[in-house]
């Protein structure tokens, strides 16, 4: 298995390669369509063929490549089963998708939006904005649901093997990965918080809203693709 981490420095957003290297497979999830150009060069690069495009949510901070990247290589693109309606395939909980020889498991991860998925690959998982490194998405627009997002952290991601590699779709900080363990003991949303407690502390937020929300919402239940 191989995975790259690519970066949008305009967002903070992580898109990330997997692939499997024998078969020459290779997906890529949530890709930002102004980096399509270079997500393509590198899979070329690397002597792969693009079969899947996943995206863990419809994002408000940035415009999917997702459908620039259909058209370009006919991959498939995958959502959660309430991601946007333009999607080839709605990922189901448990479902899974082969990239080659590769599993990519969905589980539906719901709360920063109705529609979030994360994808499980062989001792890591990519979980969007469900769980970020010490900290976590917001769950105030979109249909987010505080009280859902912290059953899908601590009943769906925290179930996971402690060394579970992480790997978040921003981070604000620099940092890159951190594992389940790490976030079970150090997250500061989660640490030690029960539920009540957390959705005080998410309603309690006051953050505004994201910059890109009224160009990136509708741009994306279209896969990216707009006139
Ligand atoms: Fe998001």
């Amino acid at each position: 298995m191989l995975i790259r981490q690519l970066f949008d420095p305009e967002s903070s957003t992580y898109t990330y390669l997997v692939a499997d290297r024998s078969a020459r497979a290779a997906a890529l999830i949530d890709p930002v369509r102004e980096h399509v150009d270079r997500d393509l060069a590198l899979v070329r690069e690397l002597g792969l063929t693009l079969t899947h495009v996943l995206d863990t949510h419809v994002h408000a901070d940035h415009v999917t490549g997702a459908g620039r990247l259909r058209e370009l290589t006919g991959a498939l693109t995958c959502a959660g089963k309430a991601g946007a309606a333009c999607v080839d395939l709605h990922l189901g909980h448990g479902d899974v998708v082969r990239v080659g020889d590769l599993p990519i498991t969905a589980l539906l991860t719901p709360g920063h939006t109705d529609d979030g998925v994360s994808y499980l690959v062989s001792g890591a998982v990519f979980t969007g904005d469900t769980l970020l490194i010490r900290g976590c998405g917001r769950a105030d627009f979109q249909n987010g649901d505080a009280g859902q997002l912290y059953d899908s952290i601590t009943g769906r991601l925290f179930a996971l093997a402690d060394e579970t590699i992480v790997y978040p779709g921003h981070d604000y900080r620099g940092q890159t990965s951190s594992t389940i363990g790490e976030e079970k003991r150090w997250n500061p949303r989660l640490a030690g918080r029960d539920r009540a407690g957390f959705i005080a502390l998410m309603s309690g937020l006051n953050l505004p809203p994201p910059k890109k929300l009224a160009e990136a919402v509708p741009a994306n239940r279209a896969c990216g693709v707009v006139a």
